[in-house]
Formats: C-alpha cells, structure tokens, sequence
C-alpha cells in the first residue's frame, strides 16, 4: 500500500487500545474511538462509525470485559462482543479493511493438560467466554479480511487489570490469598500491541502474500506460563520501588475457596507455534514483558 493506511481503532483508551494508539502512532492516519463517541451495543453507531471513517485497517481492542458481571448481563456481553464484532466484521468487508480483532484463553474450558492450540474445540465455562466466541464465529462468517489474535490475562501501565490491583492491594494489605491452580500466560498490553503491529505492516506491505495465506485464527500471549499466586509474587518481587518496601505475604489458594460468579478455566495456556510459524513474530516471555511494564509504571511515577 503506497498511500498512508487509515487505521481506525475501536476501543482506543482500553488497555489494550492505549497501546496500540502509541505502537501505531507512527503507521498511519489514526482514528481513535471510544465509548464516548460510539456505543458499539448500537448497530447503526456501529456501522455509521466505520461509514464516516473509511478505514484501510480496524483494530478492534472493545469489548465488554467484566467477566463476573457478564454473568448477570449476558444481552449487553452479547450485544458488544458477538454482535458488534460481526457488524465490524460486514461493515470492513464493505470498506475492503482488515479487521483485526483479539479473543481469549477463556472460550476454552481449561481440561487439556498441554497447550491449547487454534485447533481445539473451544466450549467456554462463562458468559464471557461464550460472548467472544460467538463474535469469532461472526467475524469468520462475514467472509472478509481478519485476523483474529486470542490471547490471555491481558495487563499493562493502563486500565483494570490484576498487576494494577495487586499493586494498589499489596500498598493496603499484609498479606493476600491467591488462587494457585489456574495457569496461563500473562500477556502485555506492550507486547500485545507491538506483535500487532509488526504484522499488520507485514500484511500491508504484502510480506506474506495474498489473505488466503494469512487472514484468520491465532494464539497471541506472551511466553511461559504461571498461576496467578506465582504472577502475584513476581509482580511484587519487582516492584519493591513502587510499593516503597512494603511488600505483602503472598498465600496460595485454590479457587473452590475464591468463589466467584463466573467460572474459569484451570489451563489456560495457548500454544504461539502457529504465529511464531506464520508471521516469524514471537512475544516476550512473560516475565521479560513484566520488567518493562514495571519499569514503565516506575518512569511514571517519579
Ligand atoms: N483483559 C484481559 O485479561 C483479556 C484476556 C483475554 C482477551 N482479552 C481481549 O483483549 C481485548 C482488549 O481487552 P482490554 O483488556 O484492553 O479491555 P478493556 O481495558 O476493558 O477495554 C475495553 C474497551 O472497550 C470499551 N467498551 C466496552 N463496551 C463498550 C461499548 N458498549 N461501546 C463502546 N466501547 C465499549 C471500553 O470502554 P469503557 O472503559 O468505557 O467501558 C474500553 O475502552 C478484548 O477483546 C478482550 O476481550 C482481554
């Protein structure tokens, strides 16, 4: 593509949004939107807004992510994760865009012993999960170009996330209970958003060739894999600078006593094979991606 792509990004001020404002900052023309200028439980704002911004490249970093709350809201989790996904998905056919869209480790139900890979059947324990993958299917189903990364237990500088709350917890408690039986791939919003990045200007500048040898489903975390009491106690083995030394005792838990309104998987870890094979893109082991977050909470700070 010689002329500068129109990257519209949907969900811009997310964790994940934010970071893909700073890595695409330079990529393009960027068009950045939020629930303030466009409620994607509203078909026609939906389509009215990829209308106005005639894009070259959707990335769609929205979703409703309150995977307790889904519970008790699953129209709303519905209306935004599956049914807006695949108007995205229409409306970027129309356009002739791609649509790049992220999914999760928690439309699977956690019993494979190994990595998951695209491959596995997925049957989601909560709302949530069924939520996002309904708007895989919608998005496969509309027939056009995207890339659909899943990827899992997604943090960053930004947002809501578990290192920001054990940070803000670990400043408020002696000592906290953590769940030690469910593993996956802490994954950064950094990483997240700069493998993005390097292969969207790989498909733009036509690196890997026509869609139909790149366009469709693939694990995107970071490498490695932890339970979140191993996760809690990295986090606060490093952030000794911004807990100011006081650091709690981390006690592991089993999730039978941290009940909570939606289920989640025990084995959440995606194999990356088939984008490290497709893309030659492969993302930080977690605990690298952690440093640099960590590093950047701290430049911040002072
Ligand atoms: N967070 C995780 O652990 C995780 C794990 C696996 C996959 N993912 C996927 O990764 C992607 C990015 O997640 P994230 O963690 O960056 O999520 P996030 O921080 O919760 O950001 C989601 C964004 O979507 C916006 N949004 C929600 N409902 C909307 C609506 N009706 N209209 C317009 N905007 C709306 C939110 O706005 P408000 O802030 O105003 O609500 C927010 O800006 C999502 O597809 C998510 O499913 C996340």
């Amino acid at each position: 593509m010689s002329k500068r792509p129109r990257i519209l990004i949907v969900g811009a001020y997310g964790q994940v949004g934010r970071e893909l404002q700073r890595s695409f900052a330079d990529a393009g023309e960027i068009i950045a939107r939020d629930r303030d200028t466009v409620d994607l439980a509203a078909p026609d704002q939906v389509r009215s807004m990829v209308g106005d911004s005639a894009p070259d490249v959707i990335l769609n970093a929205a979703a409703y992510t309150a995977v307790d709350r889904a519970e008790s809201e699953p129209d709303i989790a519905m209306a935004v994760n599956a049914l807006a996904s695949g108007i995205l998905a229409e409306e970027a056919l129309r356009a002739g865009a791609l649509l790049v869209h992220y999914s999760t480790d928690y439309v699977f139900d956690g019993s494979k012993a190994g990595p998951w890979v695209e491959t596995d059947v997925p049957n989601p324990l909560n709302v949530y999960g069924a939520s996002k993958l309904a708007g895989e299917e919608a998005i496969r189903r509309a027939g056009g170009k995207y890339l659909i990364f899943r990827t899992s237990w997604v943090y960053g500088p930004h947002g809501q996330n578990f290192l920001l709350t054990m940070l803000r917890l670990g400043q408020e408690c002696e000592s906290l209970n953590i769940v030690d039986d469910q593993f996956g791939a802490p994954t950064s919003s950094i990483e997240l958003a700069d493998a993005t990045r390097a292969i969207v200007s790989g498909v733009l500048a036509g690196q890997f060739g026509a869609p139909s040898s790149w366009a469709g489903l693939y694990h995107m975390t970071c490498g490695g894999s932890v339970s979140w009491c191993g996760f809690a106690r990295a986090i606060f083995a490093r952030a000794d600078n911004l807990l100011h030394g006081k650091v709690p005792v981390v006690k592991p838990i089993v999730s039978a006593e941290y009940p909570t309104p939606a289920k989640r998987p025990r084995n959440s870890l995606l194999s990356n094979e088939m984008l490290n094979t497709r893309f030659s893109v492969q993302l930080a082991p977690w605990e690298v991606a952690l440093d640099t977050v960590i590093l950047r909470l701290a430049d911040t700070a002072y």
